[in-house]
């Protein structure tokens, strides 16, 4: 099981279990199972309200994550948090290249994350 915890300047800090390897649990989905207060919208990855920083436990590797897919690229892309270079190289490393991520496109990983929100 993962352990992730969901930090706020707003809220006290929270941390949860995941069931890793579902595939398919969110962090948006964990949140709100949790009655984390994520902001969030169209949840398909095209708004960009849930964005949130991502990083290991440990602070010294990004977390492993999956690459971004297509939405989530085009959204970070669109409000500044990932360049050209960044989308290429993350082809060729297979991790995310960014701690910005959508809450609603990260799928949970077996690996215990930090998770900041707001994101702003
Ligand atoms: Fe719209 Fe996540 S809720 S991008």
């Amino acid at each position: 099981m993962a352990l992730i915890t969901f930090s706020s300047p707003m809220h006290k800090d929270k941390t949860v279990y995941a069931v890793a390897g579902s595939h398919t649990q969110t962090i948006l989905d964990l949140a709100k199972e949790h009655h984390i207060p994520i902001d969030f919208g169209c949840q398909e990855g095209n708004c960009g309200t849930c964005l949130v920083k991502v990083s290991s436990v440990d602070g010294k590797r990004r977390p492993m994550g999956g690459p971004l897919n297509v939405r989530e690229v085009a959204a970070l892309t669109e409000l500044g948090h990932i360049t050209k270079a960044e989308i290429e190289q993350m082809y060729v490393d297979d991790i995310p290249p960014t701690q910005w991520r959508l809450a609603c496109q990260m799928i949970v990983r077996d690996e215990d994350i930090l998770v900041e929100y707001p994101s702003k």
